[in-house]
């Protein structure tokens, strides 16, 4: 008996959640538990841009080779032009590093990786709270982890000045993981002067933002949501950034993400460059060819690109609808409560309040799921579900 030592897995609090759901027999079942957008019918959307991507690449039959440990050239070009915009000084300058990634989950690891190696004394502060494997990820990679306030529950806001007293008294070179949008899992996120603020702060303590950009479009615009990258570039920091393809191109499963690091210069960025490379190799050796190629195509063909685009706007939108909807049901059914947060919040998410024995009434009597937390993904809501979910949601509250 090797194994029988082992502790027994207690599950994921989302991803194993997902699979209690896609197990429950109930008909009328509604998922808002995992980040997963769905349309209007409940179902994940093949958006047509990709769809063409892909037949195209089908057409082509080109060969399989194993892609470079940073990933398909092209890919990383469309990746830079997308997070700073086309001609940043920070890109033409060759002081940025992007590398194709395993998702953004591939780039955070590789990244947390290569900070345990390099930056040996640095430790990681997240927002508290944050996505559940961000703790995880960099943790398993032998950092340590705290946390920073964000979350103000009393307004459904964000606790601004105590986030920032607690980052001017970090110690130099700290890390700092930061949401560029669409905070996961409250939904609440800095505004530009906020950002702003931030930056001499960041600066004068001498840290080192990490940006996690997962949700790129779902808040305000694809370039609007980029924002706090752009503004971190131009401002001459050196930070981090993950980001994912899986919910603005709605391909979860292909994995397709990247991870780009701004440096003081272009000599800085090759060594950085060289170590991603071997940090990469590894970890999983090379990223996945088909992933280069779906986003490629679709960032980098004027017709495509415009697909996309108008498909973004319109996840974006119907999200938008269904916080309106979900307020409004809501507002009508316990008029002394404030649910104004479902307007403020931004992206998929919104933080609900709601008690781990409220979430679990709501999965077991009216097969309601959301996450333990109170974390409640709008984009799992429809027009033939929001009514009776607000409905439930008054019940157990
Ligand atoms: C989520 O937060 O639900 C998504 O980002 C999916 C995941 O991997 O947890």
């Amino acid at each position: 008996m090797m194994f029988s030592h082992l502790d027994r897995y207690a599950g994921d609090p989302i991803l194993s959640l997902n699979e209690a759901f896609q197990k429950d027999p109930r008909a009328d079942k509604v998922n808002l538990s995992i980040g997963i957008y769905f349309d209007d019918a409940g179902r994940i959307p093949v958006l047509d841009s990709v769809h063409r991507a892909e037949a195209r690449m089908l057409a082509e039959a080109g060969p399989k080779p194993y892609l470079p440990m940073e990933g398909a050239a092209a890919t990383r070009r469309e990746v830079q032009k997308l997070l700073f915009g086309a001609g940043h000084e920070a890109v033409t300058s060759g002081r940025t590093v992007t590398l194709q990634t395993v998702g953004s989950s591939g780039g955070l690891k590789v990244g947390a990786d290569f900070i345990r190696r390099w930056l040996p004394g640095s430790e990681v502060w997240v927002s508290d709270p944050t996505w559940d494997n961000h703790r995880a990820m960099f943790e398993g990679a032998g950092v340590a982890v705290h946390s920073y306030p964000y979350y103000d529950p009393a307004s459904g806001g964000l606790a601004f000045d105590a986030m920032r007293q607690t980052l001017a008294g970090l110690p130099p070179r700290s890390i700092v993981l930061l949401h560029a949008c669409c905070h996961n899992p409250t939904g609440v996120d800095l505004t530009p002067a906020q950002w702003q603020a931030l930056v001499p702060l960041l600066r004068e303590r001498e840290l080192l933002p990490y940006l996690d950009l997962a949700y790129q479009g779902y808040g305000d615009g694809i370039a609007e949501d980029a924002h706090a990258v752009r503004l971190l570039a131009a401002s001459g920091l050196s930070f981090f950034v993950a980001n994912s393809f899986s919910k603005s191109m709605s391909v979860y499963g292909e994995r397709a993400g990247a991870l780009s690091v701004v440096c003081a210069d272009a000599a800085e960025a090759a060594l950085v460059l060289g170590q991603l490379q071997a940090t990469v190799r590894r970890n999983y050796s090379s990223p996945a060819i088909h992933a280069a190629g779906i986003v490629a195509h679709v960032l980098g063909d004027p017709a495509l690109r415009a697909s996309w685009e108008a498909d973004v706007a319109g996840m974006r939108t119907r999200i938008q609808a269904m916080r309106r909807s979900l307020h409004g049901v809501l507002s009508a059914r316990l008029p002394g409560r404030d649910f104004g947060y479902f307007l403020s919040q931004r992206g998929m998410f919104s933080y609900t309040g709601l008690s781990a024995a409220q979430v679990d009434r709501l999965r077991e009597e009216f097969g309601v799921y959301l996450v333990r937390s109170g974390r409640i993904c709008i984009a799992g809501l429809n027009t033939g579900n929001v009514e009776r979910t607000a409905a439930a949601i008054a019940a157990v509250l």
